[in-house]
C-alpha cells in the first residue's frame, strides 16, 4: 500500500510479505520507550533501543528487567532472541543505522509546573550532530504543544551535516502502566501529527500491523479482534494537544466522581451506585469513575500541571483543571481525617497499609497517593507497617523509616486500623477471618472501594469506604456493637 520512494529508506529497510520492515531507533528505555521498542519489534521491525543509563542497558542485556510491567519481560526476551531488538547506550550508533527515531525520554515537571524538556533537547542536539540523509524524528514523550515546532527549528539551526533532512512528527502514547503491553497491541486509536505526506506514510507503514490487526497477538491466546484501528492524522500541534487533553479529561472524571463521593458521604447516598448508573450513559462511560484516595503516577499529576501552564501562558482560563488538581490533593487529607476521627489519637498507634504503588500491576510509586498518606501518618506519629506485592523496594527508597512486611497479614498484625490504598487483586483473595484475628481493632479504611461491603460486614469488620453514607454507616455502627 505504501511505496517507499526514497533511497535512504531502501537502505534502512527490508521488504517482507508486502510489509516494509524498518530499522527503528527508540531513544529512552523507560516505560514508554521499552514497551514501544519491544512492541514494534514484535510486529516485525528491527529496533535499536538506546539509553545512556549504562546500568539499565546492562540489566536489559543480561535478560533482566529494570522495572515490573506485566508481559513486558517475555516480549523483550523473545525479540532479543529473534535479533529484532537490541539495547545500546550510544545514540550515534543507532542514528547511523536507523531512518526512524522515536524520542521516548522523560519530561518531568519543573518547580513551576512546566515540563522539563532538557532531555528531549539533548537527544535532538546529539541527533543534529550525527545525522545524515533523511530521518523521521518522532516525539513520543509527553510534551507541551509547540514542542514539535521547536524541534524543527532546532534541527534547522544545529544540523551539522548539510545532507541531513528531517521530518518531525508527534505520536503520543496512551499506554497505562500495568497494562502498557495490552494497550500497545490494542490501541483505541493511533494519533500522528505530521507536516509531510512522507512522514504520514512512514508512520502508517510502521503501525500497519497494529492498524490492521495483522500480527499474532502476544497478549491474548485467541485474539479475535479484527476491526481496523482508527489512524488519526493531524498537524503536530493538535497531536501534542490530544495527549494532554486526554489525560486531563480522565483526571477530571476522577476528581468529579471524588467530589460526588464526598457529597454521598455527607447526605447519605452510595457513590458506588451513583457512579454505576451515571456511567451507564454511553455519552459518559463507566471508566475512570472509580472514587478513591486520588490519582497519582508519573503522568496525570505532571501532565495536568504542565497543561495548566500551557493554557495560562496562552491566556486561556484553565481554572477548571486547577480545581481538578486541588480536589485530588484534598483526597489525602480527607482519608487521614477519616482515620483520625475513628481512632481519636493516632500517635503511637499501629496502622497497617495495604498497597504502595500508585495503581495495581506496577511497582511505580511516583506521586503515589499511598506514599502521601503514609507521610501524613508519620507526621501524626503513627507506627506504619506496610505491604505491597511489587512496590516495596521502590517505596523503601522513598520512605525508609516504616516497617515493610512480608505479606498483607503481617502488615495487619497488631494494627488498630488497616488502610487499603492500592487495589491489588491479591488483597481480594485474603482470608478475612485471619486478618480480623491478627488486628487489635478490626477497622478497615478502603481508599479504593475494592472490597465488597457485604463481605466486610459479614466478617464483622468496621469498614469504611469512600463515598458511602446512609446504610454503610449503619453497618459500621452495627459492627462496633458486636
Ligand atoms: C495514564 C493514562 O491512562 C494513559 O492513557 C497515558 O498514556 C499515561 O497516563 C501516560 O500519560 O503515559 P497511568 O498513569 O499509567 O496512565 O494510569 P491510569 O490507569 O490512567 O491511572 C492513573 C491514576 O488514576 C492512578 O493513580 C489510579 O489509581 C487513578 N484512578 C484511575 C482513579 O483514582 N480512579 C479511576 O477511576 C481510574
Amino acid at each position: 500500500m505504501f511505496v517507499i520512494g526514497f533511497a535512504v529508506a531502501e537502505r534502512n529497510s527490508l521488504r517482507m510479505e508486502g510489509c516494509i520492515f524498518m530499522n527503528i531507533a527508540v531513544i529512552g528505555a523507560g516505560y514508554v520507550g521499552l514497551i514501544t521498542a519491544a512492541g514494534l519489534a514484535e510486529t516485525g521491525q528491527r529496533v535499536i533501543c538506546v539509553d545512556d543509563d549504562l546500568r539499565k542497558i546492562e540489566i536489559l542485556n543480561s535478560g533482566a528487567m529494570p522495572f515490573y510491567e506485566p508481559g513486558l519481560g517475555e516480549l523483550v526476551q523473545r525479540n532479543r532472541q529473534a535479533k529484532r531488538l537490541e539495547f545500546i547506550s550510544h545514540l550515534e550508533d543507532a542514528v547511523a543505522e536507523c531512518q526512524v527515531i522515536f524520542i521516548c525520554v522523560g519530561t518531568p515537571p519543573l518547580e513551576n509546573g512546566e515540563a522539563d524538556l532538557s532531555s528531549v533537547e539533548q537527544v535532538a542536539r546529539r541527533v543534529s550532530g550525527c545525522a545524515r540523509g533523511y530521518h523521521l524524528v518522532i516525539e513520543k514523550s509527553t510534551v507541551p504543544v509547540q514542542t514539535g515546532r521547536r524541534l524543527q527549528k532546532h534541527f534547522a539551526i544545529y544540523a551539522s551535516n548539510p545532507q541531513f533532512q528531517c521530518d518531525v512528527a508527534s505520536n503520543p502514547e496512551f499506554l497505562r502502566e500495568g497494562s502498557g503491553v495490552e494497550d500497545f497491541f490494542h490501541p483505541d486509536r493511533i494519533v500522528v501529527g505530521v507536516e509531510s505526506e512522507k512522514a504520514a506514510a512512514l508512520l502508517e507503514e510502521i503501525y500497519q500491523p497494529l492498524l490492521e490487526r495483522s500480527f499474532a497477538c502476544p497478549v491474548h491466546e485467541n485474539c479475535g479482534e479484527r476491526s481496523r484501528v482508527p489512524f488519526v492524522v493531524t498537524d503536530i500541534n493538535s497531536a501534542e494537544l490530544i495527549k494532554h487533553a486526554s489525560n486531563s479529561f480522565l483526571a477530571t472524571k476522577i476528581s468529579f466522581i471524588n467530589m460526588i463521593a464526598d457529597l454521598c458521604e455527607a447526605v447519605g447516598a452510595d457513590v458506588r451506585k451513583v457512579a454505576e448508573a451515571v456511567g451507564m450513559d454511553k455519552r459518559i462511560g463507566s471508566s475512570f469513575l472509580r472514587p478513591g484516595v486520588g490519582f497519582g503516577g508519573s503522568c496525570f499529576p505532571k501532565d495536568l500541571q504542565a497543561f495548566v501552564r500551557v493554557g495560562e501562558d496562552a491566556g486561556c482560563d484553565f481554572s477548571l483543571l486547577r480545581e481538578v488538581e486541588r480536589i485530588n490533593r484534598r483526597r489525602i487529607d480527607l482519608l487521614v481525617n477519616k482515620l483520625k476521627s475513628e481512632l481519636w489519637v493516632v500517635r503511637g498507634k499501629r496502622i497497617g497499609v495495604w498497597g504502595l504503588a500508585f495503581k495495581p500491576r506496577t511497582d511505580d510509586v511516583r506521586s503515589s497517593s499511598a506514599l502521601a498518606v503514609i507521610r501524613r501518618l508519620l507526621a501524626e506519629g503513627a507506627l506504619v507497617r506496610a505491604y505491597d506485592p511489587q512496590a516495596m523496594q521502590k517505596a523503601k527508597a522513598e520512605i525508609p523509616e516504616i516497617e515493610y512486611c512480608a505479606d498483607a497479614y503481617a502488615a495487619a498484625q497488631g494494627a488498630e486500623a488497616v488502610l487499603a490504598l492500592t487495589e491489588w487483586e491479591e488483597f481480594l483473595r485474603l482470608d478475612l477471618m485471619k486478618v480480623r484475628q491478627v488486628m487489635v481493632r478490626p477497622l478497615i479504611l478502603d481508599g479504593r472501594n475494592m472490597f465488597s461491603r457485604a463481605s466486610m460486614f459479614a466478617h464483622r469488620f468496621e469498614y469504611l469506604d469512600i463515598g458511602s453514607g446512609g446504610s454503610a454507616r449503619k453497618h459500621l455502627l452495627d459492627a462496633k456493637k458486636v
